[in-house]
């Protein structure tokens, strides 16, 4: 059986800087695998090395037992490998809904076709209403995201990756400045993705969240894997508390 995401020795520099150093990791169906590390360890450059972000990436990835080398980042997120990013990028002058029905649409010959004969987005806004949902964001359907808190407006960049029905999706700090309460609804909301046919990888620094949702852990410092596990095996392992050693986040997490 082959892995839903396999990167095997994942390496990404810039220029002299070594920032992803042979990292391998996998992802089952059904998993939620977090990705953890210290700033600035390499894991929003694992994301990019792993889309396609950057063209002189080394090592192997491949996703449902085809490999992603050279493959156009457009082509890898069709074939259900969708990302979000640190910073969620909206279009301000559309509405939520109109966000997501912006990324859902996934322009192919077939659909240009089909739109010549039928011209509707059916599929798209059936995404749309599915994603919109399983992330509570319909009442605000038709807000602006500026009329939106921080915390909703997280939701609505992972609400996107979710309306282009992905099989896996890589989460780059969704839950950055949400607030407890938010970050406890947001884990539970995570939590029911796999039973909907997608797979997490969750790259976060919320400790509560990642241990409490994840099912495997691995823990990346200057660009190497330094321990993996069960929440529970990270929590008491002593590299990972070195690593987050004057930080607190691993001791202070009961999730
Ligand atoms: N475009 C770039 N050019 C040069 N160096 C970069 C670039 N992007 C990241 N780096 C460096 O690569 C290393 C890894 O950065 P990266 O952003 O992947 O870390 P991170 O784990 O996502 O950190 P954070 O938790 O702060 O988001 C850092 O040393 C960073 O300074
Ligand atoms: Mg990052």
């Amino acid at each position: 059986m082959s892995h839903l995401l396999d990167v095997a020795a994942l390496r990404v520099a810039y220029g002299g800087v070594v920032a992803v150093d042979d990292v391998s990791l996998h992802v089952d169906a059904g998993e939620v695998v977090g990705l953890i590390g210290p700033n600035g360890a390499g894991k929003s450059s694992f994301i990019d090395g792993l889309t396609g972000y950057l063209p002189g990436r080394g090592g192997n990835v491949s996703f449902e037992g085809s490999s992603l080398d050279g493959k156009r980042t457009h082509t890898v997120a069709r074939s259900g490998l969708v990302r979000t990013f640190q910073s969620v990028e909206l279009f301000d002058d559309l509405t939520v809904e109109e966000n997501l029905l912006v990324a859902a649409e996934r322009p192919t010959l077939r659909s240009a076709l089909r739109d010549l004969i039928v011209p509707s987005k059916a599929q798209g806004r059936e995404d749309v209403a599915w994603a919109m949902t399983l992330c509570e964001l319909d009442d605000v359907a038709h807000r602006y995201p500026k009329e939106l808190s921080h915390g909703q407006r997280k939701l609505v960049g992972v609400a996107r990756a979710l309306a282009q029905r992905p099989r896996l999706v890589l989460m780059d700090e969704p839950a950055a400045g949400l607030d407890t309460e938010e970050s406890l609804a947001f884990g539970r909301r995570l939590r029911s993705l796999p039973g909907h046919g997608v797979s997490v990888l969750l790259v976060d620094h919320d400790m509560g969240l990642v241990l409490g949702v994840c099912d495997r852990i691995v823990v990346i410092d200057f660009g190497k894997v330094i321990a993996q596990g069960t929440p529970d095996e990270i929590r008491a392992d002593p590299s990972v508390i070195e690593a987050y050693l004057g930080s607190g986040d691993v001791a202070d997490a009961h999730g």
